[in-house]
């Protein structure tokens, strides 16, 4: 059995910016509480004629061109989101129309913030088993639409964005290993209920999170995951260049860190300009490391992310 390696990376963010202060004069919050809890200064909002799948269009487009690839060469997309289109088609098959390459397998991946783990563990072991050589995994998010505007506990963590890879099949290792894991026990402490029954929204249709539980558990959750990652793999962590961990909040990043024993000059931090982007901030944080040149080929990097569920991954690969 051969392996899958990323092939290229891109990402998108909407234009528009909406800072802590203009977040301030709208519920009673400020930027010191938001930074000094979080670390977000600002976060980017899509536009209203924007859907998810035209973020995810933007990110799939920049990663093809930095794989390299003619579009038709791929077989599968899957797109990781809780907030897609529309109820069905999934975002992929929408995706895929707007990409103009039709045939290929898609579908849409949901593990809210960890849905990039799954997405990208999922394409792995299509690659691996020979399904498919050329994968677009994408995490594509627009957060803003479900947020309660008026509840200063949640409307100030989130943010709008896209990121996508381009995973192809490879004689040499990409991705090295990976673990998932789920926990439906804990569904009531972050979710967003609502459901369409009898032609009606039913239920609460904005997020709903109990912050201080929802952090205890993301730090216990995400530190073992990592560590028990690299030890199935047999890497050290002096071995790893990287740590792209989902982007949630500062502390539990710098938390997770500590943990690991990496020092913050070797974990890749987006999150003050862009806050929580959900299945997105994976990829978002992996493309600006790559086009920044920190991230290279020859690199170990580790990813690793959580999301309501609770479900959350890690995963370890080669650049
Ligand atoms: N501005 C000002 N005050 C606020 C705000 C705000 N935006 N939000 C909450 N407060 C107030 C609360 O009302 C509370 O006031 P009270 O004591 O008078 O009732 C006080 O601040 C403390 O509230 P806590 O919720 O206990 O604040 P905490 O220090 O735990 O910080 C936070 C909240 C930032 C949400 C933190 O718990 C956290 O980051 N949790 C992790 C959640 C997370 O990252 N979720 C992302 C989605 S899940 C994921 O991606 C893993």
């Amino acid at each position: 059995m051969g392996y899958s390696r990323i092939l290229g990376t891109g990402s998108f963010l909407p234009e528009q910016v909406l800072t802590n202060a203009q977040l301030a004069e709208r519920v009673d919050t400020s930027d010191e509480w938001i930074v000094s809890r979080t670390g977000i200064h600002a976060r980017h909002i899509a536009a209203e004629e924007h859907k998810t799948s035209d973020l995810a269009l933007k990110a799939a487009e920049a990663a093809i061109q930095s794989a390299g690839i003619d579009k038709h060469e791929i077989d599968l997309i899957i797109v990781a989101t809780t907030t897609p289109d529309m109820v069905f088609p999934s975002t992929a098959c929408l995706l895929q129309e707007k990409l103009g390459i039709p045939g290929c397998a898609a579908f849409d991946v949901q593990a809210v913030c960890a849905g990039f783990m799954f997405a990208l563990v999922t394409a792995n072991n299509y690659i691996k088993s020979g399904m498919a050589r050329r994968a677009l995994v994408v995490g594509a998010e627009i957060m803003s639409r479900v947020l309660d505007w008026d509840d200063r506990r949640t409307c100030v963590l989130f943010g709008d964005g896209a990121g996508a890879v381009i995973l192809g099949d490879s004689d040499e290792p990409g991705i090295l290993h990976a673990k998932l894991a789920a926990d439906g026990r804990y569904k009531d402490i972050l979710n967003t209920p609502a459901q369409i029954s009898g032609g009606k929204i039913q239920g609460m249709p904005y997020l709903h999170m109990d912050g201080p539980a929802v952090f205890k558990f993301a730090v216990k959750a995400l530190s073992d995951i990592a560590v028990k990652t690299l030890a199935e793999a047999g890497v050290d962590k002096s071995e790893v260049d990287w740590l792209v961990p989902h982007q949630a909040n500062l502390r539990i990043i710098e938390s997770t860190a500590k943990h690991l024993g990496l020092p913050m000059d070797r974990v890749i931090v987006t999150l003050p300009q862009q806050g929580n982007t959900s299945a997105a901030s994976i990829p978002l944080a992996l493309d600006s490391a790559v086009r920044d040149g920190r991230i290279h080929r020859g690199q170990t990097v580790l990813l690793e992310g959580i999301g309501g569920g609770f479900a959350w991954g890690a995963v370890l690969l080669k650049i």
